[in-house]
This record gives structure tokens, sequence and C-alpha cells, in this order.
């Protein structure tokens, strides 16, 4: 095969027949390496086939439904026969586990399945699937880091659902490069993808991703696949998060709540830390619900302030730390409570990450709290951004917010006094106006 040199964005995948000190792409510098291609000749070209789209059945619509009820929710039903679906996180997060997770459910439902392993043997692959309970018969594993040999499989067997496991790995021999560069993943899964279409196979791409720079990352997959779910999670913790950030054939944006443990990933579809469970009331120590997709997951917020030596350290986890910022100059300017010489640490309890504008409240009520060293109550939700005036403005989404408020175990919620909010039975409700307000009402709060 001829080929030719092209430039690769390390960081976006936008090509270049030249090199350039900027990518023209994402603006980044010195990210472009070179890579060879295959050359296309005129006579590798051809004039696609037409085809009458009144010909075409319903039956290629087949959704395979994985047996994880959150990820099926993530995928509109299940994975789509004939479309790829790249499944990507951290190392560790578990998505060699839930990728295998779902071709099992399958092959117990009789469906063809087939895994290609790239990066571990056989025998790890049947290790792991032993952890997620007796291995079915018809589950079939083949390892090979070659694009060519994964093809041939897939064209061969024809399975149903097929995993690949990792993209980052398959290589293709005819190409230079490393395995793992831009050009090669890209390749390796647009030959894939093209497979899957012709096949009706529902194929799984399985990324990685680092901490820092998506390396060879998925978003130079984005625009070759049809949806893309992205793991998220902290590794060492056990809540997982599965998120589609892009969805051709079903709803963007929609969350799936997962718990990893000793025999795989469970589902987990309410917070599991309800507000009944007793627990002494501590300050800093507030509660929020926060929506995400068309879930809405009750968080706890925590604070802790410390009197600081030198310069004042702001540390915010699973919390945004510019909104901690905003909050700590909120609180000093405009409810005279002075944390500007104090060591303030802000993080939710749980795993859940919670950055959105709606927190505020929740965020200031907490700092507020631990730094005056009042408790507030756990039955005690809020919600509500905060201004720069101190004052407390509308959320998207306040009745969802209020009713999983409620069927959680809440029974009073402070909300902006602006802003759409249908009655929901069983909950007080206490409009405030100023971030002050909602401070002291949290404080007369006792039970
Ligand atoms: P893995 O799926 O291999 O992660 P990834 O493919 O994203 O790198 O699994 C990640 C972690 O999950 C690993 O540290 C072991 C742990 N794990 C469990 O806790 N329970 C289980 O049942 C399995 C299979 C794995
Ligand atoms: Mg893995």
């Amino acid at each position: 095969m001829k080929t030719h040199s092209i430039h690769v964005c390390r960081d976006c995948g936008t090509t270049s027949p030249r090199w350039v000190g900027r990518c023209p792409g994402c603006a980044a510098w010195n990210s472009l390496d070179e890579e060879k291609v295959a050359t296309r000749t005129l006579a590798s070209a051809q004039t696609p086939p037409t085809v009458a789209l009144h010909t075409i059945g319903a039956d290629t619509d087949t959704r395979w439904s994985t047996g994880v009820t959150e990820l099926d929710r993530v995928l509109g039903g299940g994975l789509l026969a004939g479309s790829t679906t790249l499944l990507f996180g951290e190392p560790g997060v578990g998505k060699s586990t839930l990728a295998l997770m779902s071709l099992r459910a399958l092959a117990l439902t009789g469906a063809s399945v087939l895994l290609i392993g790239a990066e571990e043997s056989a025998g790890q692959v049947a290790q792991r699937a032993r952890r997620l309970g007796p291995v079915p018969e018809g589950l079939d594993v083949a390892t090979t880091t070659s694009v060519a040999t994964a093809l041939a499989l897939i064209d061969e067997r024809r399975p149903q659902v097929c995993v690949i496991d990792s993209i980052s790995a398959m290589s293709d021999d005819d190409l230079g490069g490393v395995a793992g560069s831009v050009s090669q993943v890209r390749n390796a899964a647009a030959r894939l993808c093209n497979m899957a279409k012709a096949t009706s196979t529902a194929l799984i791409l399985v990324g990685h991703v680092t901490k820092d720079g998506e390396l060879a990352g998925p978003r130079a997959l984005e625009h070759l696949v049809d949806t893309v779910v992205r793991i998220e999670g902290d590794r060492y913790g056990t809540l997982r998060v599965v998120r589609a950030l892009k969805h051709r054939f079903g709803p963007t944006g929609e969350v799936g709540l997962l718990e990893m443990g000793s025999e795989g990933l469970r589902d987990l579809p309410d917070t599991a830390m309800a507000l009944r469970q007793p627990a002494q009331d501590v300050p800093g120590v507030v509660f929020t619900v926060t929506n995400d997709g068309s879930r809405s997951f009750l968080v706890e917020v925590q604070a802790l302030v410390a009197s600081s030596s030198a310069s004042p350290r702001r540390v915010a986890h699973q919390v945004s730390s510019q909104r901690l910022s905003l909050m700590l100059a909120v609180l000093e300017a405009r409810c005279d409570i002075n944390v500007s010489d104090l060591d303030v640490f802000a993080a939710t309890a749980g795993g859940i990450a919670a950055t959105e504008p709606g927190v505020d409240l929740a965020l200031a009520l907490a700092v507020a709290s631990a730094a005056l060293e009042f408790a507030v109550p756990r039955s005690l939700v809020a919600v509500g951004e905060v201004g720069l005036a101190g004052e407390l403005r509308a959320v998207s989404g306040l009745t969802r917010r209020v009713r999983e408020a409620q069927r959680l175990g809440a029974d009073r919620v402070i909300v902006p006094t602006s802003g759409d909010l249908e009655d929901v039975k069983g909950i007080t409700v206490r409009r405030c106006t100023t971030l002050v307000d909602a401070i002291s009402v949290s404080r007369e709060s006792k039970y």
C-alpha cells in the first residue's frame, strides 16, 4: 500500500498536510505529530450504491439490552444494532467490567457476543468474568491487537454484540506510527465502525483517557462513533456515573448511577444516603439536590474551616472551586461572616460532583455553618443560586428538586423567592430572598 505523511493534532485529531506550530483546530501549540496514512488512489474510490429508503424495514433498529438498567437508560434502551458506542473513562474506573457485564448478560439471553481483548490475556478476562457470577456458554474471547484480525473475526462470526477492549491498543500494520497514536486509533475505529454497520453488529469500543491530556483521546473519535458514553468516578470510591455525551439514536446528557462492588457494577437508582439515616447533625454539613440530565441527586455538601497561619488555603473537591471562592466573597461582604483569613475546605460526601449553580446555597450555608458553628438539621435541604449581591436566584427544575428532597425524607426546604415551584405535598417550603435570610432560617430550624 502507498502511504504519505500527514500531521495530526495530539489533542483534537485535526489533520494538516504540513507541519504547523499551532493546531488549526484547537489552537494548541506544538501538538502536531507526523504520521503515515494510506494513500487513496482514484481506482479505490467507487460510486456508492443507492438504496430506496422504503425498502429498509424497522428490523434494522434492534436494541440489545445490556442487562445493566442504568446503562440501558443512558443508551436510550440498549445498544443499537449496527451502531458504535465509545465507552471511555480513566484507568480503573470500570470500563472493562461494564463491557464484560453487558456481554455476559447478553450471552445469558442467547445473543451471540464476542469480546476482542487487546490488553489482557483470555485468562485475565476469564478471571474478571468469574467475579461477575457463573460464566455463561457463548461468551467468547479473542485476543489480538491487529485491526485486520478483528475485522476478519467480526466478518466471519457475525456477533450481534461485540466489544473491543481497548481501541487504544488496536493497530494497523499497514500504517506507520505507534499503536495508540491518534491516526492509528482513528483509522482502527473508522474501519471497525464500518464493519459494525455492514454486519449490523452493535459495537462497543473501550477508550482510555488520562487525567490530564486526553492522549489519542476520545475527542478524536467522537465524530466517528454514534454514541459516546463516559464513566466517571473516583477509582478509590465505589460510586460511578455513566453519562451519554453524544447520542445519534437517543437522548444525550442522560446519566446513570452505578456502584462498584465485589461482583461488578450494581445499579443504584437512588442516592443511597437517605436523609432518614440516623446521624448526628454537625456544623458544616448541608444537603442539597442537584439536577443532572433528567435525574435529580441528593448531595451532602460538607465544609470545614480552620485557622490558617500563612496564606489561607481553599480546597474544593467535587464542588466548583470557582463557586466556592464566590461564596466566600459573598459571605464576607454581604453576610458579615469573616472567612478571609481561614483555611476553607469544601467537598461532597459520597462522590457525586455538584458543580452547577443550584448548589451555591448549600455550599454557602455549609461554610457559614462551619464558621459560626451551628448545625443545620439533616432533614433540611437547601437549593438556590447565590448572586454577588447576596441575593438568592432562581434555579432550573426547582419542582423536580423539591420532589426528590421530599421523597428522600427531607421535611423542610429553603428555596429562592423567585422561580416557578409547583405544590409538593409533605414538605415545608421556605422561600428566602437573600443568603442572610437563608442563614437565619437554617439557624432557627431546630427539631
Ligand atoms: P476495570 O473494569 O478493569 O477498569 P478499567 O477497564 O476502566 O481500567 O476495573 C477497575 C477496578 O474495579 C479494578 O481495580 C478492580 C475493581 N473491580 C471490583 O471492585 N469489583 C469487580 O467485580 C470487578 C470486576 C472489578
Ligand atoms: Mg480495562
